[in-house]
């Protein structure tokens, strides 16, 4: 594992975006897993400005999300699809048909992993997986408990992480408490995975994750595991 501390959050996402470049332009029809959540967006800030400067080019890239709400709409603004339409793929030339998120209308929660299973096998497997960090050491929405989930599941949200969630609803009710994620054996089968973190909130569960014993209790942990990961980190 490999740990970059960046002097901000600028500099983090700078270098996150380094790296997805470099894997796109080796190899154009990469299949990158993305993430939502804040820290994330200034990655997508930086590779946008590179794609406007014609530096780079997604026209054959596929990307796999980690997560979706389950219950919520595409076009409901609260949705990670909304969320990755406005901050990225609405703003460079990938083909929307090569974007994939959960089904979060789709109620049926076996039909919907099952999909997303096979959404992510046919894919021929993740080239490389960006990740975000859960103030409870969360990945995508593989929350803390007694063992790690292997495939894409339904996951009841822990009360701090919909709190967390609750700065971008106008009420706490409004988030749901549901969501469909990515399992921990598809992010762990991606070849490369890069994790940005920031700010000094994050610093204790950083330590712990990455630190700190390998256990499901603190999911991000297990990317210790992993021969390939960057952590990139800023306070
Ligand atoms: C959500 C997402 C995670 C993300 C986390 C942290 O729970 N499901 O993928 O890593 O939020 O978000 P933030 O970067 O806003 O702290």
């Amino acid at each position: 594992m490999r740990v970059i501390e960046t002097q901000d959050y600028y500099h983090m996402s700078r270098t996150a975006a380094n790296i997805i470049s470099a894997q796109i332009i080796i190899k154009p029809n990469s299949v990158i897993g993305l993430a939502t959540g804040s820290t994330p967006i200034g990655t997508y800030e930086q590779l946008i400005r590179w794609y406007e400067k014609g530096d780079l080019d997604f026209s054959n890239v596929t990307t796999i999300n980690l997560d979706e709400y389950k219950g919520i709409a595409p076009d409901n603004e609260q949705s990670y699809r909304y969320f990755m339409n406005k901050h990225l793929f609405d703003r460079i030339n990938i083909d929307k048909k090569n974007t994939y998120v959960p089904d979060g209308l789709e109620m049926d929660s076996d039909k919907a992993c099952s999909d997303y299973n096979r959404i992510i096998r046919e894919s021929g497997g993740v080239d490389l997986q960006l990740l975000g960090l859960g103030n409870n050491g969360h990945i995508g929405f593989n929350e803390p408990g007694e063992a790690f989930e292997k495939e894409t599941h339904c996951v009841k949200l822990t009360e701090s992480t919909v709190k967390a969630n609750s700065r971008f609803f106008d009420t706490i009710d409004e988030v749901p408490k549901e969501a469909y994620t990515m399992g921990i054996k598809a992010i762990m089968q991606a070849k490369k995975i890069v994790v940005v973190v920031s700010g000094e909130g994050k610093a204790e569960i950083a330590k712990k994750a990455f630190f700190g014993p390998v256990t499901p209790k603190v999911p991000a942990s297990v990317l210790q595991l992993h021969n390939d990961v960057t952590v990139i980190m800023c306070k």
